[in-house]
C-alpha cells in the first residue's frame, strides 16, 4: 500500500467556525429570533451550545486538545448594542474573554463582526435596505474593535453577504423586511458600503489589522453543457451569486444580473479573502422560477449526497475555488473560512474532509496563496431556518443535556492538525473508501 502524506506550509491555520446565534443561546434581541418564534425555523435555538453561559471554555478546550491553533467566531450586534443608544460593556467584556481564552490556548483568533443576524431595533427600520445602515454598520464596528483589538487582529467584516441578500430577499428562507432580487440587489449594495467603511474604520484603529469578508462561492455548471440556454442561464446564476460583491471590491462596480452599481470606494478593501466552499450546484432553464431570473439549481442525480441531501461531496469545487478567487483577487493571502457537511452519523465527513483537504493541498503546491483552513464547525449547532436537523459538528451536541459526543471526525481532523497535513495511514484509517482516491497507485 501507497504510504505518502500532503504536507502543508509551516505556520498554516487550523481550525473551526463558529457564529453566535449558532452557538450563544438565548439571543433574543435578533430578526432571527423573531423569524423562530414566527415559526420559520425547524425548532427553536434555545440554549444552543451555550457559549454565553460559558461553554465556549470547554469546547475551546477540545479544539485545543484537537491541536487547533485557530479559531473563527462572531459576536452579536444585538448584544453590544441593544438599542441605537446603547453599549452594553459586559457583553464586549464576555468577547474579550472569549479571546483571552483562545489566546490563552495558543489559537489566533478571527472575529466576524456581522453573521446573518441584525439586531431588532435595525430590522424593524429595514435594515441594510436603508442607505443609513452605512453609518450605523461603521459605528458598531468602531466600538467593538476599539474593545477586542487587543486580542485580535484578523476580522470579517460581514459573513456571506450574497447569502444573506439572496435566501433572505428572494428566497424567503431567511428573515427579510421587503422582498424581490432588485431589493436584494440594494441590500448587497449596501453591504458593500458597509464593508467598505468597515474596512477604512478598522484600519484606522487598528495598524495591523487584516481585514477581509467571507465569500461564500459556488462553482457552477451548466445541466446540459451543450445547450446554449443552460448556459446562459448558468452564467446568469453565477453573475448574481458568485460576481457581484466580489466584482464591487476589484473594480468599483458591483455587476449584478440587473444592475452596475458604482462603488468606487470598495475597490481594494481587502486584506485577504475569506472562501466558504461547500458545494457545486449544476444550473438549468426553468419556467416557474421568474423570482430567480428563470434559473434553477440542482445536484447531479449520481452526486454523492450528504444525510439531508443539503451538499453534494464534489471537492474539486474547493480547488476551483480558490483558483476563481486567486485570479480575481491576485496577491492578497485566502483563507478558507468555512467548509464541511451536515452529517450526524459521521458517515460522509471524514471523505468529506480528506478529499477537500486534499484539493486544498493541490492548490497550495501551486504557490498558491492559501495560509488556513476553518471547518464549520467545531460543534453541532443551530443550523438557521434548518435548524437542529442539520448537525455540522465535529462533536455532536445533545441539545437537551449539551453533552458533546466526540465524532470519529474530531479525532481524525485532530490527526491532521497536530501533522500539518494529511497521510495515507489517516486515510486507511478514517476513510478508506476513497484511499485509491487520494494515494492512487
Ligand atoms: C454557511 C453559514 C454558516 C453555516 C454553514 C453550514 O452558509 O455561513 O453559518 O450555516 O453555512
Amino acid at each position: 500500500m501507497v504510504q505518502a502524506s500532503y504536507h502543508f506550509p509551516r505556520g498554516f491555520l487550523w481550525g473551526t467556525a463558529t457564529a453566535a446565534y449558532q452557538v450563544e443561546g438565548n439571543s433574543t434581541n435578533n430578526n432571527w429570533y423573531r423569524w423562530e418564534q414566527d415559526g420559520h425555523t425547524k425548532g427553536q435555538a434555545g440554549l444552543a451550545c451555550d457559549w454565553w453561559g460559558g461553554r465556549w471554555k470547554e469546547d475551546f478546550d477540545r479544539a485545543a486538545e484537537g491541536g487547533q491553533n485557530a479559531h473563527r467566531f462572531s459576536v452579536e450586534w444585538s448584544r453590544i448594542q441593544p438599542t441605537p443608544d446603547t453599549w452594553d460593556e459586559d457583553a464586549l467584556e464576555h468577547y474579550r474573554n472569549m479571546l483571552r481564552g483562545l489566546r490563552e490556548r495558543g489559537m489566533t483568533p478571527m472575529v466576524t463582526l456581522h453573521h446573518f443576524t441584525d439586531p431588532l431595533w435595525l430590522y424593524d427600520r429595514c435594515g441594510w435596505e436603508q442607505a443609513d445602515v452605512v453609518p450605523l454598520f461603521e459605528k458598531y464596528v468602531r466600538k467593538v474593535v476599539e474593545a477586542l483589538k487587543e486580542y485580535c487582529s484578523y476580522w470579517v467584516t460581514i459573513n456571506e453577504p450574497n447569502v444573506y441578500a439572496l435566501s433572505g430577499y428572494v428566497a424567503g428562507d431567511f428573515p427579510a423586511c421587503n422582498k424581490g432580487l432588485n431589493v436584494g440587489m440594494k441590500v448587497l449594495a449596501n453591504m458593500v458600503r458597509g464593508h467598505a467603511a468597515a474596512y477604512r474604520a478598522i484600519h484606522e484603529i487598528q495598524k495591523e489589522a487584516r481585514v477581509g469578508f467571507a465569500h461564500h462561492h459556488r462553482p457552477m455548471v451548466p445541466r446540459y453543457p451543450w445547450s446554449p440556454l443552460d448556459r446562459l442561464m448558468r452564467n446568469i446564476r453565477y453573475g448574481g451569486v458568485n460576481m457581484a460583491f466580489p466584482s464591487a471590491l476589484s473594480t468599483g462596480v458591483m455587476k449584478t444580473p440587473v444592475a452596475r452599481v458604482q462603488i468606487p470606494e470598495a475597490k481594494g478593501t481587502q486584506d485577504f479573502l475569506g472562501l466558504n466552499y461547500y458545494s457545486v450546484d449544476t444550473v438549468s432553464f426553468h419556467i416557474g422560477k421568474p423570482g430567480e431570473l428563470f434559473t434553477h439549481s440542482e445536484y447531479p442525480a449520481d452526486a454523492d449526497m450528504s444525510a439531508t441531501n443539503f451538499l453534494a461531496n464534489i471537492p474539486e469545487g474547493l480547488f476551483d475555488t480558490i483558483k476563481w478567487g486567486m485570479r480575481l483577487f491576485p496577491n492578497i493571502p485566502i483563507l478558507i473560512t468555512e467548509n464541511g457537511v451536515e452529517d450526524a452519523e459521521d458517515k460522509m465527513r471524514p471523505r468529506y474532509l480528506a478529499q477537500h483537504i486534499h484539493q486544498m493541498w493541490r492548490a497550495v503546491n501551486f504557490n498558491w496563496p492559501v495560509k488556513g483552513y476553518f471547518h464549520w464547525s467545531l460543534v453541532d449547532n443551530f443550523e438557521w431556518e434548518r435548524g437542529w436537523t442539520q448537525r455540522f459538528g465535529l462533536w455532536g451536541l445533545d441539545v437537551e443535556t449539551q453533552k458533546r459526543i466526540k465524532r470519529p471526525s474530531a479525532d481524525f481532523y485532530a490527526e491532521i492538525c497536530k501533522e500539518n497535513g494529511l497521510s495515507s495511514e489517516m486515510v486507511s484509517k478514517y476513510c478508506p473508501e476513497v484511499f485509491d482516491k487520494l494515494f492512487p497507485v
